[in-house]
């Protein structure tokens, strides 16, 4: 997590995914979702970019305190470093990320505000595994959000916020349960 933790959540808040969450990791020492989640109980841990200052070693602090809190799988969610190609090979078809848009259309960190600026009719959702390059890797699942005559950034982010919280707790519970995989190059739920 690097923000506001919406999505953290409703991952907190869904009785069958709680148990399953080991530790939150920041890489911002400010960030409310590190607050979020020690209102719930659960581990916290901050790794600051600056205190590592190259994506192989910041990277692998991220994967060292991920492990050694005995988590198996990693869910993004508005974390706004790219980790290494290490990283991704630790945990093998276990990372997720949900960004703002219909992948591949508009990847990187100004989704919502590119989706307006084009003009499109449509946007939405996507959760997707994780690989080296940013918001690319199979993509799990996805959801369709219309953009409105008028919608500014904040209101069509809110919209599409609304749908990640729906679906990103479905895919997450498919992760832990276990129902989650890659074949071929491409995901399969
Ligand atoms: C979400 O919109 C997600 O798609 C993007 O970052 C945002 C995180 O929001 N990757 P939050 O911190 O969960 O509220």
């Amino acid at each position: 997590m690097s923000g506001s933790g919406t999505n953290l959540q409703v991952l907190i808040d869904s009785p069958d995914i709680r148990p399953h969450i080991r530790l939150v990791v920041s890489d911002r020492p400010g960030a409310v979702a590190l607050s979020r989640a020690e209102k719930a109980g659960i581990p916290t841990a901050q790794v600051r970019w600056e205190q590592h200052g190259a994506r192989d070693e910041f990277s692998a602090a991220v994967a060292e305190v991920i492990e050694s809190h005995g988590a198996e799988g990693v869910v993004l969610a508005g974390f706004m470093r790219i980790l290494s190609a290490g990283f991704v090979d630790r945990f093998p078809g276990r990372i997720l990320n949900i960004h703002p848009s219909l992948l591949p259309a508009f990847p990187g960190a100004n989704a919502v505000e590119s989706a307006l600026d084009h003009g499109v009719k449509v946007t939405g959702v996507t959760v997707h595994f994780v690989d080296e390059k940013v918001d690319h890797g199979p993509i799990i699942a996805q959801e369709p959000v219309e953009v409105f005559e008028g919608d500014t950034v904040d209101s069509l982010h809110a919209r599409i916020q609304r749908v990640e919280h729906v679906l990103y707790p479905r895919i997450v519970r498919s992760l832990v349960q276990d129902r989650l995989a890659i074949e071929h190059g491409l995901a399969s739920a």
